[in-house]
């Protein structure tokens, strides 16, 4: 790795070849760093290039010749700090992904009539807190549960696609005509092709920044059922632990926490006891 420049004048970029911008190992590591610090993210050596792409369209957008130049941007101009951490998330989604625990959710509404309240905590585009409501809507049989759906992430340009509630006609495809039905309108004229959900569900979620990763979440307890799925992945295991410890203070003992398929909390028995299906309960709780 090296960042010579080439003889076109192209500079040789951390992946060895001719690349638009100058990009060495030393500054992919100072951007490894300042993620962590700043959203608990641990980027694997192998991000180099994903790092690369993601924040070229930042360079060219900021008319900014090399790596090096945006950190010393980044660092003069701490209004960048959020397109910096924007993009470098990564948040795929879906409606209803691992759709195993929308039913599980069902269940628990049905066990705990309410008032309940339902935190959605790296929300994404809204496809999960959307999700969660239209479960919700489907256990109560109306668009105003006593429930109240928070939804919130890091990064504030997904959470603005959140708010704003329009999805392709791709994104619903896996849902039941019922559902595409009650949920979403369709668009017409320049809004062909695709959807938006519906008012009356819209208004049920909160959307809000919170980053896991700071010390005081603008949230009141008790929060009856916690969605944290498919983020903690991204957190070193100090982070998560220390993330689980306040999500579960946050919790009454008859809470649930669901987490993603590939999150499981060993060295957490004294927090959480698993439920199965990546669904876990506060210790000392009852069902
Ligand atoms: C892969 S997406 C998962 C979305 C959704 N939970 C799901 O399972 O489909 C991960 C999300 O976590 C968010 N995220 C990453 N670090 C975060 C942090 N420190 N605090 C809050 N959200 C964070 C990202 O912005 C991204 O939208």
């Amino acid at each position: 790795m090296n960042g010579r420049a080439s003889r076109k004048g192209r500079a040789v970029s951390v992946f060895g070849e001719e690349k638009e911008f100058t990009f060495r190992r030393q500054e992919f590591d100072k951007i490894r760093e300042l993620l962590y610090q700043k959203t608990g993210i641990r980027l694997a050596d192998s991000k180099d290039s994903m790092v690369y792409s993601r924040l070229a369209r930042r360079l060219r957008a900021l008319k900014l010749k090399t790596f090096s130049e945006y950190l010393g941007y980044l660092h003069s101009h701490p209004s960048e700090e959020q397109s910096f951490i924007d993009s470098l998330t990564t948040n795929l989604t879906s409606f209803f992904r691992e759709k195993h625990h929308f039913p599980l959710l069902k269940d628990y509404i049905h066990r705990h009539p309410g008032p309940l309240k339902i935190w959605c905590s790296a929300s994404s585009t809204g496809e999960e807190p959307y999700s969660i409501a239209m479960t919700v809507v489907e256990a109560y049989g109306c668009f105003n549960p006593p429930v109240e759906i928070i939804a919130s992430d890091i990064d504030t340009t997904v959470l603005q696609k959140a708010k704003q509630g329009v999805y392709s006609l791709d994104n619903v495809k896996n849902l039941s005509v019922e559902q595409k039905k009650r949920f979403f309108h369709k668009g017409v004229g320049a809004n062909q092709g695709k959807v938006r959900v519906v008012p009356e569900l819209a208004k049920m979620v909160t959307f809000q920044q919170i980053n896991l990763t700071h010390n005081k979440w603008a949230l009141k307890g008790p929060i009856d059922v916690i969605f944290c799925r498919n983020v903690m992945i991204y957190f070193d295991k100090p982070t998560q632990l220390e993330i689980l410890t306040r999500m579960v203070r946050l919790m009454p003992k008859t809470g649930i926490y669901i987490a993603g398929h590939s999150e499981t909390f060993a060295g957490a028995g004294h927090l959480v006891t698993p439920l199965g299906n990546t669904i876990y309960q506060p210790v000392g709780g009852g069902r």
